[in-house]
């Protein structure tokens, strides 16, 4: 056989090699979260909820495992669990890399994008323009729109980019667009630096400032980034809830979502107090925003990492994975308002058996495979941790310590750490209910825990890389009060239903 005919058929072989590694069985790969095949991805973007689909669209880098000229990935999922990852929706152009930003759904056709009766998703999103960054300019973020007549399929970028041109900050990006009904327009909800910015449109094409808030309330570690603003009924009265990424700055260091609740009335956003609150206390949940269209409940989803170490972690074909979805909701604690968040519902479709256990069962050690739900309550709320560890000696410790009044994850010994020196530790998140009894639910997958107390009024969100998955877990606990155990096995989501 001719030497170049040889060499063709290694390649060959080599790239099929490499096509064909299986993404499923990949060391850590998450089988009940949403994580690209390959590549790079960062924050959910244009997360729209249309016909039936849930689109989740994502900052990705499909070039390489770290973060780089910034797409729109896209995945589509009916179920908010199982997802098929799609075709790249938008690539970086001569104005620059594809940022953050949102997708909503124009019924009315404001836009005049839609034609033949064709309903236009429009989506906004931060244009970076590496260059002007290069140059130390301080114009290279401003804002760009493209629009989608066949449900989110393909995009078209609109002719007259960008669309809201920076007023000169550096840092001016991460549009979240929703409808105020009163006011019968759009609202963008923008972070610039160290401060959210509101603009109003009636078209989603040109945009009038409204207002900015933030200046001094809240937490200014870093730079604030990806905001959402929500309206929820609570207790028969209107709150609305301002979530803000920041990085760094965040609870455990690094970057973190903060939280303001208050009034908007389509101009300005007034606090009702300047309290630094969380939506979750885990080092691994950033860029956090939720779904538009769903109606009056709210989900959410978040980056499950952190930019400490993000780029950083011993995963080998693909980085990072979002947060199992959530419903998000406001509840009224004392004199405060404090999200709540809980897994969406369709996360009983994983469910393959749930197996109640008693006190003495889980104090023994109970075996462990695959992605599980462990749910329990404690009457009359103390000291008590789960321990999930393999038979290397590595393990993971969730639970509640009650002199500090806190729940807490430990990864101080649960397995690879050798990439960030701050990963190996242990982490705290305050206790936000008030009554004696307290409901946990723990999500362990591969490469991540997820802790809900108090019907999500505490979260909190870590990943973990094991040398092997654990594999069995087992209780401490101060008093014997432990009751409705059940650990619920689930299915991988990458066997789609
Ligand atoms: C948040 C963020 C956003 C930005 C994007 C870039 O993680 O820094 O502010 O739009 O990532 O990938």
């Amino acid at each position: 056989m001719p030497r170049f005919l040889i060499q063709l058929l290694l390649l060959m072989t080599g790239f099929t090699i490499c096509q064909a590694q299986d993404p499923v069985h990949e060391a850590y790969r998450p089988q009940i979260h949403f994580s690209p095949k390959k590549s790079w991805m960062n924050d959910p973007n244009g997360l729209v909820y249309y016909k039936d689909n849930y689109h989740m669209f994502f900052q990705y880098y499909p070039d390489s495992t770290v973060w780089g000229p910034m797409h729109w990935g896209h995945a589509v999922s009916k179920d908010l669990v199982h997802w098929k990852e799609a075709a790249i929706a938008l690539y970086p152009d001569k104005l620059g890399y594809i940022f953050s930003g949102s997708t909503v759904v124009d019924k009315s056709n404001t836009s005049g994008f839609g034609s033949n009766g064709k309903t236009p998703l429009v989506a906004i999103f931060t244009q970076h323009d590496p260059a002007g960054e290069k140059a130390g300019s301080n114009n290279f973020q401003n804002q760009s729109l493209a629009y989608s007549l066949d449900e989110g399929t393909t995009w078209t970028k609109y002719s007259g980019n960008p669309i809201l041109k920076t007023p000169g900050m550096k840092d001016f990006r991460d549009p979240k667009i929703s409808w105020y009904p009163e006011g019968k327009k759009w609202i963008m909800t923008l972070a610039a630096g160290d401060r959210i910015m509101f603009y109003s449109s009636a078209d989603l094409k040109s945009w009038t400032r409204e207002s900015e808030f933030g200046v001094g309330t809240g937490a200014h570690g870093g730079v604030w980034e990806c905001p959402d603003l929500l309206s929820f009924k609570v207790d028969g009265k209107q709150v609305w809830l301002l979530l803000v990424s920041i990085n760094p700055g965040g609870a455990q260091g690094g970057s973190g979502t903060q939280y303001f609740t208050g009034s908007f009335d389509g101009h300005a956003f007034t606090p009702l107090d300047t309290v630094t609150r969380w939506a979750d206390y885990g080092a691994d949940n950033y860029a956090g925003v939720t779904w538009s269209n769903t109606g009056d409940e709210k989900i959410f989803l978040g980056w499950m990492s952190n930019w400490q170490y993000g780029t950083k972690v011993p995963t080998v074909q693909w980085r990072s994975a979002m947060t199992i979805p959530r419903v998000l909701g406001l509840k009224k604690i004392g004199d405060g308002y404090f999200t709540t968040m809980m897994p969406v519902e369709a996360l009983e479709k994983l469910v393959i058996k749930t197996t109640s256990y008693n006190h003495d069962a889980t104090e023994n050690g109970i075996a462990l495979t695959g992605p599980v739900r462990l749910e329990f309550t404690v009457s009359d709320l103390h000291s008590f941790s789960f321990t999930f560890s393999n038979s290397q000696g590595q393990a993971l410790k969730a639970g509640y310590d009650e002199e500090k009044n806190s729940f807490f994850i430990d990864r101080s010994q649960a397995g690879r750490s050798d990439f960030y020196s701050g990963f190996a530790t242990i982490h705290y998140g305050p206790r936000i209910a008030q009554t004696n009894e307290s409901r946990i639910t723990i999500l362990l997958d591969n490469s991540s825990v997820e802790l809900f107390a108090d019907q999500g009024l505490t979260t909190m969100t870590e990943v973990f890389f094991p040398d092997q998955p654990y594999n069995s877990v087992q209780q401490t606990v101060s008093r014997k009060s432990l009751n409705d155990i059940k650990i619920s096995q689930l299915s991988s989501v990458w066997s789609q239903p």
